[in-house]
């Protein structure tokens, strides 16, 4: 048995992780068992912290995380130890979950769906290995501080050490092994000191993976050419802020952030997998959220973490299969239902 803990979170959360659970039943993965737990906003309004004991025990226990989103304007005013977000990043944090694994790639029913002309957005297929327990996001010190002026002042530390950098390297490096063996490290090395180390360090890993070609870029031309040739990606390594930019900006070119899962993984198998968009509060309870992306995070669980790739494979392809008979939810330019979407994967199976 495997136990996979369900945090659905808040927001469209609860609603696409429910269909992912239907889908992974239905595509037949087996010896799954279930513990749910509350997460960021839901968690803070029940018991008073976003990531509750309970629930860091549960994902420390599991085989696998599913995650749904956190994020809930009511708590935009706590302070930032109590808001929604500090539970996935805490989740990241304490389970160690540095390697973040970002598919993009269009679906061609989707070409239409995408921000940029169809000729250019049926060529994207890519990864990005974004680093998730560094950065800015956590280094220290931070805060805010007065100034000797009397100014308000905000401060973040952007780090990384070499070890930290090499980790991720060698996760881009193996996951361009397995694909089309380009591997893009993408910084900011003509200004950031952090980014000069980020690109030595990956060109001292690089000797590790002479079959892969390595090149870098600048993260401002990186975000240029995304949008200008994404078919010229293969897999992109990059930090933690860069990487959560890149991201976002990968799935309007697939058509939709609707489309796009993710899994983050430590240095073994285990992982948490979620959709890359958030809780998306002003649709919440409608049934207009689209929980492809979930169920695409789930078919990666299967792969990463429970040895179950040919259910993956057969989730994936019948997500491709429901688009092609034309299942689409509201941001894809339909007007189906969660649940109905999520009928049609499983009609697809
Ligand atoms: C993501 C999200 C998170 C991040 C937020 C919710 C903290 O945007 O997973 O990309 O910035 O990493
Ligand atoms: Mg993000």
């Amino acid at each position: 048995m495997a136990l996979i803990a369900l945090l659905p979170g808040d927001g469209i959360g609860p609603e696409v992780v429910e269909q992912a659970v239907r889908v992974l039943a239905a595509a037949g993965a087996e010896g799954l068992a279930y513990e749910e737990a509350l997460v960021g906003g839901a968690a803070y309004k029940a018991e008073g912290h976003p990531l509750p004991e309970k629930t860091l025990d549960v994902a420390r226990r599991a085989d696998a995380i599913l995650f749904g989103a956190v994020g809930d304007p009511d708590c935009d005013a706590l302070e930032r130890h109590l808001r929604p977000e500090q539970a996935i990043l805490g989740l990241r944090r304490a389970l160690g979950l540095f390697a973040n694994l970002r598919p993009a790639k269009l679906f061609p029913e989707l070409a239409d769906a995408s921000a940029l002309r169809p000729e250019v957005a049926t060529a994207i297929d890519l990864v990005i290995v974004r680093e998730l327990t560094g950065d800015v996001y956590f280094g220290q010190p931070r805060g805010l501080r007065k100034t000797e002026a009397g100014l308000r002042e905000g401060f973040d530390t952007m780090r990384y050490d070499e070890a930290e950098i090499a980790r991720i390297a060698r996760v881009g490096f193996e996951t361009a092994r397995a694909r089309r063996g380009k591997l893009c490290s993408v910084d900011k090395a003509n200004v950031l000191e952090t980014s000069q180390l980020w690109r030595d360090v990956v060109i001292e890993v690089s000797a590790d993976y002479p079959d892969v070609a390595l090149s870098h870029m600048y993260v401002d031309n990186a975000a240029m050419q995304l949008v200008r040739n994404p078919g010229q990606f293969d897999v992109v390594v990059t930090g933690n802020l860069f990487g959560d930019i890149l991201s976002d900006q990968a799935s309007m070119c697939a058509g939709s952030i609707g489309m796009l899962p993710s899994a983050s993984l430590d240095s073994g198998k285990k992982g948490l997998y979620e959709p890359i968009h958030g809780s998306a509060p002003d649709i919440a309870g409608e049934g207009k959220a689209n929980p492809l992306a979930t169920i695409l995070s789930a078919a990666m669980m299967l792969r990463y973490s429970l040895d179950q790739a040919a259910v993956a494979d057969r989730i994936e392809a019948a997500v491709a299969r429901a688009l092609a008979n034309g299942a689409r939810s509201p941001d894809l330019g339909g007007g189906m239902t969660t649940a109905a979407m999520g009928d049609a994967v499983i009609a697809a199976l």
